[in-house]
């Protein structure tokens, strides 16, 4: 027998139902914002444990206010393998403002699995959920476990979404906190990897080797200079002026009482006195200065080149200048230094094992009180928040200075 509640709407609502397999598969779509179903107070339309989600897509490039949209439809109990899952949090990064502008290299492809009236990809990279059922298939997870994607570019702004058990990566919860499980996969990792990967560090020599960093302030600057702290690295961290010396003081403090070794300003790095600044901190050049992470670009990034010791790399993993890197030719030849660049959704995808421990490891340390949280600007996203609003927090992203990363935090 196939039964389902249906509400009727007095305006028109363009919902329907459909039914692909008899007594089986069954979804109800709505793309009228409001909706009238919702009007109604049909959040949640009972036919077979069918959940309710709202969705952030985008089926064509452009200013997110331009091409997002709050997109309803409903999904099914989970069969076979199938996990559901609603969101705790999700954080809106720099790389998913840029992927849906359409100039970032990873493009998900345009599906119509949702329903939307175009194709339409999912925006979010990377977020915390709640396992809420489960299929029959399903070996490792459990309803109320947490997980975090696999992989990047599976959407992450929604309200709830159906994956495979294969696509996701269970969390020990214990100890943390949603803010911290959303926003482990990215930022923390990337660090993590730079770090690790491009430097043989002399563990010998600990508290006597150095990295520096442009974007100091960054989710991925922040995490370094905690890593580099448990692992015995000192950082020269560098930072943009704030509008005052006042403010630009207390972002030093802050990065201080993070961990870092020592903060400058793009100013003082762009200055004559950098030099004399690198000599002290140091002690006369006798601590190499072994790694650069550049996330700016432009001279910033010419500029900590200069400081490297001899064979070292620069890695750049983010252009926020939107300036080219410039490199000197007499650092490449008589100081061997190496240009490379860092890219993790493909490191991801390339060590997906390895990923899954070093979240695990950046959660240890979570747990150990040796990782903090980045400072975060909640965004609730409740059934009845305004589309505008939720769009309007995407579009700020890239804009000004910010007192911390946007995260949308899924309230039912
Ligand atoms: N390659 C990878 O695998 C990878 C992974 C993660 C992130 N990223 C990239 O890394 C960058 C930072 O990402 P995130 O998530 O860590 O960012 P975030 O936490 O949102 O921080 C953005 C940072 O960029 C700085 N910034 C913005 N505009 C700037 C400009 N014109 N000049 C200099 N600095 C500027 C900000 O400085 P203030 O603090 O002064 O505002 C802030 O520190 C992005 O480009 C992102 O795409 C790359």
């Amino acid at each position: 027998m196939f039964a389902l509640r249906v509400v009727k709407s007095s305006v028109g609502c363009s919902a329907a139902l459909y039914r692909s397999s008899p007594g089986v598969k069954a979804s109800l779509k709505c793309t009228r914002s409001p909706c009238s179903l919702q009007a109604a107070g049909a959040r949640y339309i009972s036919a077979y444990g069918y959940t309710q989600a709202k969705v952030l897509t985008y089926s064509k490039y452009g200013e997110p206010k331009d091409v997002l949209q709050l997109h309803k439809h409903s999904i099914p109990a989970p069969t076979g393998t199938q996990v559901n899952l609603r969101l705790l949090a999700a954080p809106i990064n720099p790389a998913d403002v840029n992927q849906i502008q359409g100039v970032y290299p990873s493009k998900p492809p345009f599906e119509t699995t949702l329903g939307t009236p175009e194709p339409s990809a999912i925006g979010g990279n990377e977020g915390a959920f709640e396992v809420t059922s489960t299929g029959s298939n399903v070996t490792n997870l459990s309803t109320g476990d947490w997980v975090v994607m696999k992989r990047t570019g599976q959407g992450t702004w929604r309200t709830h979404a159906q994956l495979d058990e294969s696509q996701l990566i269970k969390v020990d919860k214990e100890g943390l906190s949603p803010l911290q499980v959303g926003t482990v996969s990215v930022n923390p990792v990337t660090a993590y990897r730079m770090i690790k990967d491009f430097c043989n560090w002399d563990w010998i020599r600990s508290g006597e080797e150095w990295l520096i960093q442009n974007g100091a302030n960054s989710g991925v600057g922040r995490a370094a200079i905690q890593l580099a702290r448990v692992w015995g690295i000192n950082t020269l961290n560098v930072i943009r002026e704030r509008e005052n010396p006042k403010e630009t003081e207390a972002l030093k403090k802050d990065l201080l009482d993070l961990g870092a070794t020592a903060v400058i300003t793009e100013a003082e790095l762009l200055s004559g006195d950098f030099r004399a600044i690198v000599h002290k901190l140091t002690k006369e050049g006798k601590q190499p200065i072994r790694l650069a992470l550049n996330c700016v670009g432009g001279k910033n990034a010419s500029a900590m080149a200069k400081a490297l010791a001899p064979d070292s790399h620069l890695v750049t993993y983010g252009a926020m200048a939107k300036q080219p890197v410039a490199l000197p030719s007499g650092l490449l030849i008589f100081k061997n230094l190496v240009f490379a660049g860092f890219w993790v959704s493909r490191w991801g995808d390339k060590n997906p094992q390895l990923k899954e421990n070093t979240i695990r490891d950046i959660f240890d340390l979570t747990r150990n009180g040796k990782f903090k949280d980045i400072p975060v600007q909640e965004v609730k996203w409740t059934w009845d928040k305004d589309y505008s609003e939720l769009v309007q927090e995407v579009q700020g992203t890239l804009t000004g200075y910010r007192g911390g990363k946007s995260i949308f935090v899924f309230e039912e």
